[in-house]
């Protein structure tokens, strides 16, 4: 199946089968990668998490950037933790790096990033002002595939501490993937759009990605609605419940 046509399914939740509940990995106090066998300590993930959930942004910068959780370590130019505002009202989370932000070290900053940029211009934002952005993980998959379920895992602590971090006052996911790493379940975006979702406390919507509306048109005006609806959300003008 062509990348294109896979990615277009993933949207559309027909493929693949996500399973977050993945084989454990070995960790990077081991200075190994790959995943562990039943005998390993399981507690090592618990104990790499709790670490990395104390860490300020100097000690998680350092830790990302010399991260071997995963196998995305091997093909990376650098890990990208993120950009922005530190304080921001607003974090939109994509879903890894690609070719051009694995070289410049910097989300968002390909095709993809200009619709971005577009996309926060038309509500009235701008990258770096009151904006952060951030990606499930941190490291560009090869060929720019889907990041596997392990890669999420591995890197799902980073982003857990970088909001707790930046504290954000609302979180947009990017994507299918991103709202299944903020969600920690199977979704399909279409099925959530328009509802205020929660990530631990903090109101979370989602919408399409948008190297996906580079290549499906017709959902920008979906994508609009969206930013519209997360506006709503932000200003406290909507009064939905989380859900
Ligand atoms: N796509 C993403 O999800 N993140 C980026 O940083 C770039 C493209």
């Amino acid at each position: 199946m062509s990348r294109r046509r896979d990615s277009v399914l993933r949207e559309m939740g027909l493929a693949p089968l996500w399973k977050l509940r993945a084989p454990a990995i070995a960790i990077e106090a081991t200075g190994t990668v790959g995943q562990v066998g039943a005998s390993a300590d399981p507690s090592g993930q618990a104990d790499r998490a709790a670490a990395i959930a104390a860490m300020d942004w100097d000690e998680l910068r350092a830790s990302v950037a010399g991260c071997r959780a995963c196998e995305l370590c091997r093909a990376r130019r650098q890990a990208v933790l993120g950009v922005g505002d530190l304080h921001p009202d607003w974090l939109f989370v994509g879903e890894g790096p690609g070719a051009e932000e694995d070289a410049r070290g910097e989300p968002f900053v390909g095709q993809a990033g200009r619709l971005l940029d577009a996309m926060l211009a038309a509500i009235g934002l701008r990258r770096g002002e009151g904006v952060y952005i951030a990606n499930a993980v941190k490291c560009r998959p090869p060929d720019n595939r889907t990041p596997s379920p392990d890669e999420i895992v591995a890197c799902r602590p980073y982003l857990a501490r970088q909001i707790e971090l930046l504290a954000p006052r609302l979180i947009v996911a990017l994507g299918r993937p991103a709202a299944q790493t903020l969600l920690d379940r199977e979704v399909k975006i279409a099925a959530l759009r328009g509802k205020r979702l929660d990530y631990r406390g903090t109101p979370l919507v989602v919408t399409y990605h948008p190297a996906y509306l580079l290549r499906n048109l017709n959902d920008k005006a979906r994508a609009w609605e969206d930013l519209c609806f997360a506006r709503a959300v932000q200003r406290g003008a909507n009064p939905q419940a989380s859900q």
